[in-house]
């Protein structure tokens, strides 16, 4: 009885969908082969399943990241050089900004995520009660999460209609993923990285960088790049492993004031920069008042007075956005969910494989400011409980398994065993696809453990 009525929902709202689809045909057409044909080789061997927090946490399981919805740019790419980047759907207008102060191609993962309660127990042949755990394998989506899913398609081909049309900003490729969770708790295993991943496998150039969506992108780097030669420069530099870091600054003030602040910040010269830079003036370094080392080794003070490229060296927890090529970029550790060290790592990864880091001259980002996260307030608060009241956090407390992950992490480096974790799935897209460039295979250099001190 119960499975009939479902069934007839389920019918009822597939026929609402037909009837309320604004544009069921024209989406259609200018589909792309060559990104239908990656979305089949990523949805291959998908299972609906919930992700549940536990065993997340405690036991490694893998995020279940289905792509619904793959949509590429027909403009042509203003230069070789793409930025790719991650974001939750309601995070929309800050890709769209972003999109506005860079003008070429960028990569986008968008991520819807879904809750669904869990199949309660599982009728035996003999319809014997079956006292086991809930499965967490699912039939299908519920009726709402059809509704959720399809609305965000819906929002996400506006989306890409409207950067698509004007031909002054950024070349949008996008993909949106969603995964369901058992619990509201394990919606916040939001997948960063295996979003980056994915976003970095869309990357249709050779040469790339990583930027977080809340990051202004100046001016200066779409102009430079739009020059001859420039892109040709930028993977010369790869051969030699040289990362080109972008400084990024932050505005002095929040909210909607140093939102604007943020947009005006990335189109000003580098000497007018310099006139708004300083802690009673509109900008700053990035992080500057919570977390300094996340960018101090970059030297804003040798940075202002330096026309030329200089090297900087690698410092612990140093995590600035970079420049490289697609076949020494490393992959991010996809153990890290929800908040927290995710970068920071890949950084020290970067060290690992032998690459040194130099600033770029002319170039810079500047930190869009928003809320806080839900998840990052958890790991704030577990991480003053432990720092500040020495509390033992119980084993599925996500701050106890960052600093699990990190020290593993940095043990890896160490003895020169390191190996980031990667989506399985993802990993199997290189031997369906034939045009997509090979996975980097990297080979690292133990890390002296001073670095780490
Ligand atoms: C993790 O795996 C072990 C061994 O398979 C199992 O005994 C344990 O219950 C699992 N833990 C969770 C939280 O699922
Ligand atoms: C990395 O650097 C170390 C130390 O300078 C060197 O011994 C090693 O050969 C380098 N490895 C690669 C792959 O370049």
């Amino acid at each position: 009885m119960r499975g009939d009525r479902a069934l007839r929902l389920h019918l009822l709202l597939l026929i609402w969908l037909a009837a309320t689809d604004k544009n069921p045909h024209c989406s259609a057409a200018r589909d792309d082969p060559k990104a239908i044909e990656l979305m089949d080789a990523i949805n291959d061997g998908y299972q609906l399943r919930l992700t549940n927090w536990n065993k997340a946490i405690m036991n490694d399981t893998h995020s279940n990241l289905k792509l619904e919805r793959i949509l590429w740019s027909s403009k042509p790419p203003r230069f070789q050089f793409t930025i790719f980047t991650q974001l939750t759907v309601n995070r929309l207008p800050t890709l769209f900004n972003m999109c506005t102060t860079y003008t070429g191609p960028m990569s986008a993962a968008i991520f819807l995520s879904l809750v669904q309660q869990p199949v309660p127990y599982r009728l035996q042949e003999d319809q014997s009660f079956n006292s086991e755990e809930p499965s967490l394998a699912l039939e299908r989506l519920s009726a709402p999460n059809m509704v959720l899913v399809d609305e965000a398609v819906q929002q996400v081909q506006d989306f890409h209609d409207k950067v698509e049309s004007n031909p002054d900003i950024c070349q949008l490729d996008v993909m949106l993923f969603y995964e369901l969770y058992d619990s509201e708790q394990a919606r916040l295993l939001y997948p960063v990285n295996y979003l980056r991943n994915y976003a970095r496998l869309q990357v249709r150039t050779r040469l790339l960088a990583m930027i977080d969506v809340d990051m202004y992108v100046s001016r200066t780097l779409s102009e430079e790049m739009a020059q001859e030669g420039r892109v040709a420069h930028y993977e010369n530099l790869c051969a030699d492993r040289r990362a080109t870091i972008l400084p990024a600054f932050e505005p002095t003030r929040p909210g909607s004031k140093g939102r604007m602040m943020a947009m005006k910040l990335s189109k000003v010269s580098k000497s007018q920069l310099e006139s708004m830079h300083g802690r009673n003036k509109e900008a700053i370094q990035f992080k500057l008042r919570v977390f300094p080392r996340g960018h101090t080794p970059t030297n804003y003070v040798r940075w202002f007075s330096e026309a030329q490229t200089y090297k900087v060296s690698y410092k612990r927890f140093y995590e600035p956005w970079f420049i490289t090529c697609d076949e020494i970029m490393p992959w991010y550790d996809v153990n890290f969910r929800g908040y927290g060290m995710n970068k920071i790592v890949l950084i020290a990864s970067l060290n690992y494989y032998n690459y040194t880091f130099w600033v770029h001259p002319d170039a810079w980002l500047v930190h869009s400011p928003h809320l806080d996260t839900d998840v990052r307030k958890l790991v704030a608060r577990e991480a003053s409980d432990v720092n500040k009241h020495n509390a033992k956090l119980p084993p599925n407390a996500l701050y106890r398994k960052l600093t699990l992950l990190f020290g593993k992490a940095k043990r890896g480096m160490m003895r020169g065993t390191y190996d980031p974790r990667v989506d399985p799935r993802m990993m199997a897209v290189y031997d369906k696809v034939s045009w997509l460039r090979s996975p980097p295979k990297l080979v690292g250099t133990p890390t002296a453990e001073s670095v780490f001190i």
